[in-house]
């Protein structure tokens, strides 16, 4: 948006006013990170939510997801109780994701009826937060179209929600506060982890890759690592708790340590001392091609409890599109690392990310994506017409392939996925999994459902007991995304 046609809403507020930038969320700045652990809940806000609820909606990536455990902590620590019923809510946070068009108008749908509870309970907290909240247009149209929300805060100042609250409690005002140059890397948040069997761990926060169809860089900030003891210690702590699984997050995992220090600490160290420590098992998300070294490859490849599961988006398989997408690799280096590390970890199951109809593909790039769907046999793939993202390169390049052309390749696409899928899946029949058991499955309360080591979804018939519990489960039945097995009591081979 032409920022000189824009209205001048300083005037709005009497309280906090900061709104985003995405140009200024662009550059990318010398100075060092700060990593503090200097988070206190100010002494008036301590106990301000005794007998109150809150409700968080969270929209978009697993980076999401952790971050609304980061504010359930925060707001349980200030005497808050979570709910999940609108009615019953004194404030309601939609925790929001900016990565395709659909994902913003879900928001914009939820923001619209959530009017009438505000309605019904005036003094309802209604705020918005996450990657929309970084992005000038949304905030904008929240301003014009949506004065029934109480706050919006960013991605970068969640640390800030105790004193954002109370301003709006006591403002008859928005309060908003986007910051658009990435805060320091806090230690010490509070987290109230959903269950108690898998949880996320942040190690690197921001993206500096910039592909240019991708708002990430823009919403996340620059990469910034957490210091290695930092995450050694809270995965200790989570495997002292009976936690059986990490997930190491980031938006380019294989960037962890690039800023820090000198730079010689790597995600292949990183894996190495977690290794060693005592949790069955450990995941990794996401990881770009760009910084895959070989020494991780070995590291991976040593097992244990780093699982055989590798998350490898290629976005296409046509060497001039990833180059205007600035993903930095050609198909042949993409198929070159695909195959090592298939060399390298044999029984590892691959899955990967791919945009269908970025501005003027051809009929025979796309082609060359499905052939690489073909080589690659993946177990599975997030498939995604292309969606402008304003602010973003792509989004100012002319487009000759019609939306009809756009959704036909996407099936295509997806026909050729769910073959390759269900292979996959077909290959494990009559072999004997480890299942990690997460519970009574989402379609039958009689039925449990966990993941094997290689992320395979598997249901099967068991007591209630077992929850928590690495069982060994034996495959009868293979559809394109789950496996249904049998218990078994004394395991006869594991090999997955
Ligand atoms: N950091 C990760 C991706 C995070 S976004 C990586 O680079 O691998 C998750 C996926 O959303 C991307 O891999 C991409 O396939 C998709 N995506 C991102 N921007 C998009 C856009 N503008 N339109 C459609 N899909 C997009
Ligand atoms: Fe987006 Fe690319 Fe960064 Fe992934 S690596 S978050 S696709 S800019
Ligand atoms: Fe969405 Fe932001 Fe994640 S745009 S995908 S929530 S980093």
């Amino acid at each position: 948006m032409d920022s000189k046609k824009e209205k001048d809403y300083s005037t709005y507020f009497q309280h906090t006013f900061q709104a985003p930038n995405l140009k200024e969320a662009r550059r990318r700045r010398k100075n060092t990170v700060q990593h503090l652990s200097d988070f206190s809940i100010p002494e008036d806000m301590k106990n301000i939510g005794e007998g109150k609820h809150f409700l968080i909606r969270t929209y978009g990536c697993q980076m999401n997801e952790h971050d609304t455990e980061v504010m359930a902590g925060i707001l349980e620590e200030i005497g808050y109780t979570s709910t999940e019923l609108e009615e019953e809510a004194d404030i309601i946070l939609l925790n929001t994701c900016a990565i395709r068009e659909n994902a913003e108008n879900k928001v914009f749908g939820e923001i619209g009826h959530l009017k009438a509870y505000k309605t019904e309970n005036p003094d309802l907290i209604v705020g918005v937060c996450g990657c929309m909240a970084q992005e000038e247009a949304v905030v904008n149209r929240i301003l014009e179209k949506h004065q029934h929300v109480d706050l919006i805060f960013g991605t970068h100042n969640i640390h800030r929600l105790p004193q954002l609250l109370k301003e709006a409690l006591l403002s008859k005002e928005m309060v908003l506060e986007v910051w658009s140059k990435e805060g320091d890397v806090i230690e010490n948040l509070p987290k109230a982890r959903k269950g108690n069997i898998r949880a996320w761990v942040n190690i690197m926060y921001g993206c500096d890759k910039f592909c240019t169809y991708c708002i990430v860089p823009y919403t996340r900030g620059k990469e910034r690592s957490r210091h290695p003891q930092e995450i050694i210690d809270e995965v200790r702590e989570l495997a002292r708790q009976g936690y059986k699984e990490v997930t190491l997050l980031g938006q380019n995992v294989n960037a962890y340590g690039k800023d820090l220090n000198d730079g010689t600490y790597r995600l292949s160290q990183l894996m190495d001392d977690i290794r060693h420590i005592g949790i069955p098992r450990v995941r990794f998300t996401t990881s770009h091609p760009w910084d895959f070294t070989d020494d991780l490859i070995d590291v991976l490849a040593k097992g244990g409890n780093l699982v055989e599961h590798i998350h490898l988006p290629v976005q296409s398989g046509n060497s001039d599109v990833l180059k205007i997408m600035g993903r930095n690799y050609s198909r042949e280096k993409y198929l070159e690392l695909f195959h090592k590390l298939k060399k390298a970890i044999p029984h590892a199951s691959f899955t990967t990310d791919i945009i269908v109809g970025y501005p003027n593909e051809t009929e025979e790039q796309f082609q060359d994506t499905l052939s690489l769907v073909e080589e690659c046999e993946f177990d599975g793939a997030y498939t995604f017409i292309y969606s402008p993202r304003p602010g973003t390169p792509a989004a100012k390049m002319t487009d000759n392939v019609s939306l009809e052309v756009k959704k036909e390749r996407l099936q295509r696409l997806n026909k050729v996925v769910n073959e390759h899928a269900l292979k996959s899946n077909q290959r494990l029949e009559g072999q004997i999994v480890e299942v990690l058991v997460e519970g009574p499955s989402k379609k039958n309360e009689e039925v449990l459902s966990g993941h094997t080591r290689m992320n395979k979804l598997v249901n099967f018939k068991g007591p209630k007991t077992l929850i928590g519990e690495l069982v060994n489960v034996r495959i009868v039945q293979t559809k394109t995304w789950s496996l249904d097995g049998e218990l078994v009591e004394e395991a006869e081979v594991v090999n997955q």
